[in-house]
């Protein structure tokens, strides 16, 4: 094990209401196009994470400043626009970075280098490489899915496109709509599952034109070029980490929790609808774009639950906890891509309801989990969490719940939630 072990023990009640960071989605989006923009931009609420914060240096590093002042960041874009930056862009441990990254640098003249750490430079990057040399860009990087260190040649302008994107991803879809913002003409994304409009709405608000259509089960986006305004953004808590302490509260024997303020968009919140199928006693209250829930003890029963419920898979591992903890067979479909995410989560969501007692296996891309009728039966364990942020905390969910477990690589969750292990421990 390494040296940032972390034990998690039992908790015995849980009460009280969480606040999660900022969305890291929308953090992203509003370091990026803040960037873009002439001009000064205010954001509130940004995520606090390392992810947002290799955006924010890259976003210096191509002629962006980036000033914070206590929890309000103000960034400023250059006149004359952003320029290639001369050392290698680090983007981490992060995904959305890279991916968004990818795009936003092919619409900037020159020579771009984009690197990442162990976990990003396994990940395929092909399916940005793709849309974006058909653009007019050149993406190259390792092997036939492309992967990191990236070379992006850039240019100035870029040929629109009309992109079916073949498999749900936000990160796809969004990286052709920042290179598109410099196409000469008009792009359009047609995706077969809704995934996050972050994007495409945050780009509205910032003055781009950008039109969304339903086109059955998925959409279509059609974008303008054109260049963002400066604007004040206000980020949402972010609803996959609400995700981990609706479970706890969930499993938990004794518990009562409100999480507070977290973004409302349908596309993020189907881990809420699957955890009230199974039972959960869940009261949900609509702000405006806001959501709070109210969580408390409950017995879970089994469920199906498909990919296109929630189309990035991001809360599937602690989906996983949750039907560990349930009573009866619980189906996982379609779950191709979560084995490509930060970590292999399709083996290792798998290996942690294992260790927590429960007779799983898979077929093809689904995978099922024989839960065990309460979390208190749930064993003791210990798991590598593999560079993966989301894997620590659904392994100390699990344990908080359970009988306790040790986690390594536990500092992995700074990625996304550097207070994770902090406000875990204010609950008790
Ligand atoms: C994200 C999209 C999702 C998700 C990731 C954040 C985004 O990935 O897993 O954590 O901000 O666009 P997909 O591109 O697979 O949808």
């Amino acid at each position: 094990m390494t040296s940032d072990n972390v034990s998690i023990e039992h908790a015995h009640q849980l009460r009280g209401v969480v606040r999660v960071p900022g969305d890291k989605s929308t953090s992203h989006r509003a370091l990026m196009i803040s960037a873009l923009a002439d001009g000064t931009s205010r954001i509130e609420g940004l995520s606090t994470g390392n992810d947002v914060a290799s955006s924010a240096m890259i976003m210096e590093q191509l002629g962006a400043h980036v000033e914070r002042d206590g929890s309000v960041v103000f960034v400023t874009g250059p006149e004359e626009g952003l320029r290639a930056a001369i050392a290698p862009l680090d983007c981490g441990n992060s995904g959305t970075t890279m991916r968004l990254l990818t795009g936003l640098v092919s619409s900037i003249h020159g020579d771009h280098d984009l690197v990442g750490d162990a976990s990003l430079s396994q990940r395929p990057m092909d399916r940005v490489a793709i849309p974006l040399e058909l653009m007019g860009a050149l993406v190259q990087g390792r092997g036939k899915s492309v992967t990191a260190p990236l070379h992006v040649q850039g240019r100035s302008t870029l040929r629109a496109i009309d992109y079916h994107v073949p498999h749900a991803s936000a990160q796809v879809k969004s990286s052709i709509l920042f290179a598109g913002l410099v196409a000469q003409g008009v792009s359009s994304v047609l995706e077969d599952v809704r995934t996050r409009s972050t994007t495409e709405d945050m780009f509205r608000s910032a003055g781009i034109n950008v039109e969304s259509d339903d086109v059955a089960q998925g959409r279509r986006v059609t974008l303008h070029p054109g260049r963002p305004e400066a604007c004040h953004w206000t980020v949402p808590g972010d609803p996959s980490q609400a995700a981990f302490f609706c479970v706890l509260g969930a499993v938990h024997r004794d518990a009562v929790l409100n999480i507070i303020d977290i973004d409302a968009s349908p596309e993020r919140t189907g881990f809420v609808g699957v955890l009230q199928r199974m039972g959960a006693t869940i009261e949900s209250e609509h702000r405006g774009t806001h959501l709070s829930l109210a969580v408390s003890s409950s017995a879970l029963v089994a469920t199906e639950i498909h990919s296109r419920e929630i189309p990035s898979v991001d809360e599937v591992p602690i989906l996983v906890v949750a039907a560990s903890a349930a009573t009866g067979v619980s189906a996982f479909r379609q779950m191709n891509e979560l084995r490509i995410k930060e970590s292999d989560r399709f083996e290792g969501s798998m290996e942690l309801s294992r260790r927590l007692g429960c007779r799983v296996w898979s077929d093809g891309d689904d995978f099922f989990v024989e839960g065990i009728g309460g979390a208190e039966k749930f064993s003791t364990f210990e798991i590598d969490a593999e560079l993966d942020h989301r894997m620590v905390m659904a392994a100390a969910v699990a344990g908080s719940a359970g009988s306790g477990c040790r986690i390594a690589g536990s500092a992995t969750v700074a990625s996304s939630y550097p207070h994770f292990f902090g406000d875990l421990a204010a609950l008790q």
